[in-house]
């Protein structure tokens, strides 16, 4: 998971403030509502279901661009409505690809409707009147290997962290897969990255509206986990999608368009279900290209050359990344090629760091958590650190009886996040230190974003030997520091191959 404070400017003073914080159970049936440039929005006002004494204010499902959009056209301003928009539901998440069927059911679950109509976004609002100059807004990013995904997951639901942060939190849609990532020559390169362009989208929707519902343009945090968190920074890998791009016209029958019509004319009026069926069949990935314009180049040039926004940043990983995604790897030989090209000395060395006893399964979940987790944040982080941006990191190392999605996943891949929203499972497992560990870590979230020039509340990197912060059970679940070194030290096998293959 990846924070980062950016500092929108306050441009937008006609965006007309009108919150309604009458309580529900007053005997008024009053909607909360917000009036904005393009019309009156009403939402919804609901208990929060750990502490039904706390309420907020939900704005479900407002169009932040025209939606649905063209398909594999950049997103466009939204239309004006005249009646007041109902916002007291949530909208279509974006059509999904599910790599695996592993995947499917740990991510979607229930499966939410999809549809292309899907450029929408959910805001939640404490019910007390704002602070002056108004509520810190928290904006979020999902993850889902850029294939899948939604803002409307329950695990995202932003109520918890906005009644007891009081900050404002948003939740977004974003196109993904093919649909937000087209590989088709027929497009400029730097309106490739549909889904990177609709975040920015919602973003500046955000900057322009959010006064409405009692937010501060200028005190707006960006936040998103795996593919949210790389949006967050986005600054990627090269990457292509021409060649699943072909694979995917040849498949439809576009490949030979008529006279006078492109291949990308072709595919845009094919039934989504049947472009859809063809990426399960074929297992076609779409993820964002370098264009340098909406992403590009590395993060690490970026900072040394100036051009990443200089804005704190809260950043850390999970004890057991890779549980959960090891089944989507090739084998642990393949994937130590991969990283160490034909350094075969590197490669060994790296090898023996791990016993000779391990799983397979084990092994690529090891080396998975290691090199692409906690190594490569470890240097993302130290890069921001050398450009002088302050830097605060955590490891997350917590597993619950309610929590796992498969036998051993331990601090998996996500499970950080229901801790993060308060979402977490309550049922008879539920245990209390899952509540005081969630109540640490949104406090952690919510004190960085109001305060981000002071941070969530432990040590600066680099302004103390204990400036790691550890989210786990074994103290009073408030978190403790200790020495980076404590997870970082299986890096001395992957830096070198980090810094050479660019992060
Ligand atoms: C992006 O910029 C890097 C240098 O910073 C360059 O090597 C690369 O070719 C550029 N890519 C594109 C697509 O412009
Ligand atoms: C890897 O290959 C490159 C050229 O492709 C070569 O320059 C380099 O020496 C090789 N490294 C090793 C460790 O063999
Ligand atoms: C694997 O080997 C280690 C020693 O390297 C040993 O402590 C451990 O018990 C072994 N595990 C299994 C499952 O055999
Ligand atoms: C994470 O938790 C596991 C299991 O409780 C423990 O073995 C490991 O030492 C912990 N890691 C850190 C860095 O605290
Ligand atoms: C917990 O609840 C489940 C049903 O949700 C039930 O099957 C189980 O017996 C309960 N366990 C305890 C210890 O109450
Ligand atoms: C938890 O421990 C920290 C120090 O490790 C201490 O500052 C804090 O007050 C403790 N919190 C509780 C609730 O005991």
């Amino acid at each position: 998971m990846i924070a980062a404070k950016l500092a929108a400017p306050l441009l937008f003073h006609w965006a007309i403030a009108l919150i309604n914080a009458s309580p529900i159970g007053s005997g008024d049936c009053s909607r909360p509502t917000a009036v904005l440039a393009d019309g009156v929005v009403i939402g919804t006002t609901s208990r929060l279901v750990s502490t039904p004494h706390l309420t907020v204010h939900q704005y479900l499902g407002i169009p932040f661009a025209k939606s649905p959009p063209r398909r594999f056209m950049p997103p466009e301003e939204s239309t004006p409505w005249n009646s007041p928009w109902d916002a007291s539901y949530l909208r279509p998440s974006c059509f999904q690809y599910f790599p695996s069927s592993e995947l499917r059911g740990i991510f979607n679950n229930p499966p939410p409707p999809e549809s292309e109509d899907c450029l929408y976004l959910n805001i939640f609002v404490p019910p007390t009147p704002p602070p002056t100059g108004g509520f810190t807004v928290l904006f979020w990013i999902h993850g889902g290997t850029f294939q899948l995904g939604s803002g409307r997951l329950p695990d995202y639901d932003g109520s918890s962290i906005a009644a007891n942060q009081e900050v404002v939190v948003v939740t977004i849609n974003y196109r993904t897969n093919v649909f937000g990532f087209p590989g088709s020559q027929d497009i400029p390169l730097e309106q490739r990255n549909l889904g990177l362009m609709d975040q920015r989208k919602a973003l500046a929707w955000v900057n322009k509206n959010i006064k409405a519902f009692g937010g501060d343009p200028s005190q707006v945090t960006i936040f998103g986990e795996s593919a949210g968190g790389f949006s967050s920074q986005a600054f990627g890998p090269e990457e292509s999608n021409e060649e699943d791009w072909m694979v995917l016209t040849r498949k439809l029958g576009c490949n030979e368009p008529c006279v006078g019509s492109t291949q990308l004319d072709c595919v845009a009026k094919v039934p989504a279900e049947a472009i859809l069926k063809i990426l399960d069949e074929e297992g076609l990935w779409f993820t964002p290209i370098v264009d340098n314009t909406t992403n590009g180049p590395f993060f690490a040039e970026a900072v040394l050359q100036r051009r990443a926004a200089s804005v704190p940043i809260l950043i850390g990983t999970n004890a057991d990344e890779g549980s959960i995604l090891a089944s989507l790897m090739p084998s642990p030989e393949v994937m130590l090629d991969v990283i160490f090209r034909n350094d075969t000395a590197s490669k060994n060395f790296a090898r023996s760091a791990y016993p000779t006893n391990l799983t397979e399964h084990e092994l690529k979940s090891l080396i998975l958590t290691d090199h692409t987790y906690t190594c490569t944040t470890s240097a993302t982080a130290r890069a921001a650190v050398s450009s002088a941006q302050s830097v605060w990191r955590y490891y997350f190392n917590a597993s619950f009886p309610n929590n796992q999605p498969i036998p051993g996943a331990g601090a998996w891949h996500t499970s950080e996040i229901p801790l993060v929203f308060g979402t977490y499972r309550r049922n008879n497992q539920t245990t209390f230190e899952q509540s005081l560990l969630s109540r640490a870590m949104q406090k952690a979230w919510g004190d960085f974003a109001k305060t981000p020039e002071t941070g969530p509340g432990w040590a600066r990197m680099g302004s103390s030997v204990d400036d790691l912060r550890i989210f786990d059970i074994s103290g009073n679940s408030s978190g403790r520091s200790t020495d980076t070194q404590v997870v970082d030290s299986v890096c001395i096998y992957y830096d070198e191959a980090i810094e050479a293959n660019g992060f």
